[in-house]
């Protein structure tokens, strides 16, 4: 394949990348997205592999076949709940990639007969993808088990840890004008003290942030591995991964942005790791007050029969519990006798951003009915009934009064205005966040214990009944 056709097929790939993005925003236009998405993928490997200076393709298809049955495997196995999870190892990959690049762009012969300003830029090129790729990289793996529940999602705070981090930037800005004054091989040793250096700092950045911010970190991953890739495409002089590695840098950070103002967190804290996280580490965490009663499904029921609106939170629980189907089927009951059912959605509920539009609009729910926090919270005191299904940190009260909990800030649905409250779980075991939640004491307040797709089953029986 000539230059001229490489550089069009580059041309054309960039722009399906750009429709791709500007499709996964809106759920209508998302199926399209991805489609657009798929076809720049497959004209850029192909544009690649076929190019010039390019040998060895036997191997590479080889590699991109054994490669792409492992992804549809696993892309096949991983439930819905999980997908953040996937998400983040797959952010992993990206950053090991750029740190590969890097050392092998490094050690290529043909780099060192490079001289003056280019040597420099080049060096420079190396130092910094590697820098962002460790970073994106072992961040990445610690996000992958602070979801995946292998590691404590509370935040990893230690006295200092931020004079810390400054000491080991210094320390890598240093290595780094060494680093550009070697020739040949011989800055070898700086970049592997600095790599080691920029894996401890991605530990750290993520290890310091709570499961409360941890959407924002999901986000902010995606943004560092963007600009890994992007790093990546200067070493190998690949416009293609330039263009497509800021384009996912800068979407990941405007995403990060909308988290942040949605959780009420400062953008710069939470990508410093937890600077800033002073709230919550200030005094003792308020003792929970109050009596925890519960109902049984039945008396639910008759609850639901007597109220005029009913307003339904999901969180986590009902994606974990698949409960989406019967509660629609239970909104369509209530819906039928004349009541006024609507749906409540926090901007963070579930593991993913969306999680819970999707998984209502995977069980066919109007979009009408599902109203945004923002639209909803002013109508709580008005509610008869809210049944809080699978969620917990979306709804704890401490977020608005107490300064010591780590999710201190954070917007929540103000669930405790309504008449009744009905929290529908497991057990009385914390959200994801770590944080008790004093909502299950107030006066108002009854948990309905079990599975929440069990529990809702229940309960449409005896409305039916
Ligand atoms: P959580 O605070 O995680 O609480 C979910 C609750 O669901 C748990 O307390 C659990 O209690 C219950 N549950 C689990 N399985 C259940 C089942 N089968 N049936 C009934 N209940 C079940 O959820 P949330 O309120 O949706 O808040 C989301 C949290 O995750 C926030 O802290 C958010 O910051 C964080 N987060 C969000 C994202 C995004 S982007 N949305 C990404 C990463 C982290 P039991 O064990 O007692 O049943």
């Amino acid at each position: 394949m000539t230059i001229g056709i490489q550089t069009a097929a580059y041309l054309f790939a960039s722009i399906l990348f750009i429709l791709s993005l500007g499709g996964l925003s809106s759920q209508e236009s998302a199926k399209r997205g991805v489609f657009y998405g798929i076809i720049g993928m497959a004209i850029a490997i192909l544009a690649t592999v076929l190019g010039e200076g390019v040998s060895g393709q036997v191997y590479i298809i080889a590699a991109i076949a054994i490669a792409s049955v492992i992804g549809l495997m696993l892309a096949r196995k991983v439930e819905m709940t999980a997908m953040p999870q996937l998400v983040a190892i797959l952010h992993s990959f990206v950053g090991l990639a750029a740190v590969l690049v890097g050392f092998g762009s490094y050690l290529d012969p043909k780099t060192h007969t490079l001289e003056g300003a280019e040597h420099i830029i080049h060096l420079t090129e190396v130092y910094i993808g590697i820098f962002i790729g460790a970073i994106t990289f072992t961040g990445s793996i610690i996000a992958w088990g602070k979801l995946e529940g292998k590691v404590r999602s509370k935040a990893l705070l230690y006295p200092g840890r931020h004079a810390v981090n400054i000491v080991l930037i210094i320390i890598c800005v240093v290595l780094g004008v060494l680093f550009a004054q070697q020739h040949g091989t011989s800055g070898l040793p700086h970049l592997l003290i600095m790599t080691a250096i920029a894996s401890f700092i991605g530990v750290m950045l993520v290890m310091a942030i709570g499961g409360g911010d941890m959407p924002v970190v999901v986000s902010m991953l995606n943004s560092y591995s963007g600009w890994a890739a992007s790093a990546a495409g200067f070493m190998l002089g690949n416009d293609l991964l330039i263009v497509t590695g800021a384009l996912v840098g800068s979407s990941g950070a405007i995403l990060s942005i909308h988290m942040c103002k949605a959780m009420n967190r400062s953008f710069f804290s939470v990508i410093l790791g937890g600077f800033g996280n002073a709230p919550a580490a200030k005094g003792e965490a308020k003792a929970m007050e109050g009596e925890v009663t519960a109902l049984n499904h039945e008396e639910v029921a008759v609850l639901l029969k007597e109220a005029k609106s009913v307003v339904i939170v999901p969180g986590y629980g009902m994606a974990v519990a698949k409960a989406q189907y019967p509660i629609y089927e239970m909104v369509q009951v209530l819906r039928k006798e004349g009541k006024n059912v609507r749906f409540a959605i926090h901007p963070v509920a579930g593991r993913l951003p969306g999680h819970m539009n999707v998984l209502l609009a995977e069980a066919s729910v109007p979009y009408d009915i599902v109203l945004e926090m923002d639209e909803i919270n002013d109508d709580m005191p008005d509610t008869d009934v809210v049944m809080v299904i699978g969620a917990n940190d979306v709804v704890n009260p401490s977020a608005q009064d107490d300064p010591a909990s780590s999710i201190y800030g954070m917007p929540v649905i103000e669930v405790w205005k309504a008449e009744k409250v009905i929290i529908m779980k497991r057990s009385m075991s914390a959200g994801y966040s770590g944080e008790d939640n004093p909502l299950f004491y107030k006066q108002n307040s009854e948990m309905l214990y079990g599975d929440a797709k069990d529990s809702v089953i229940k309960i449409l029986d005896y409305l039916r009944g």
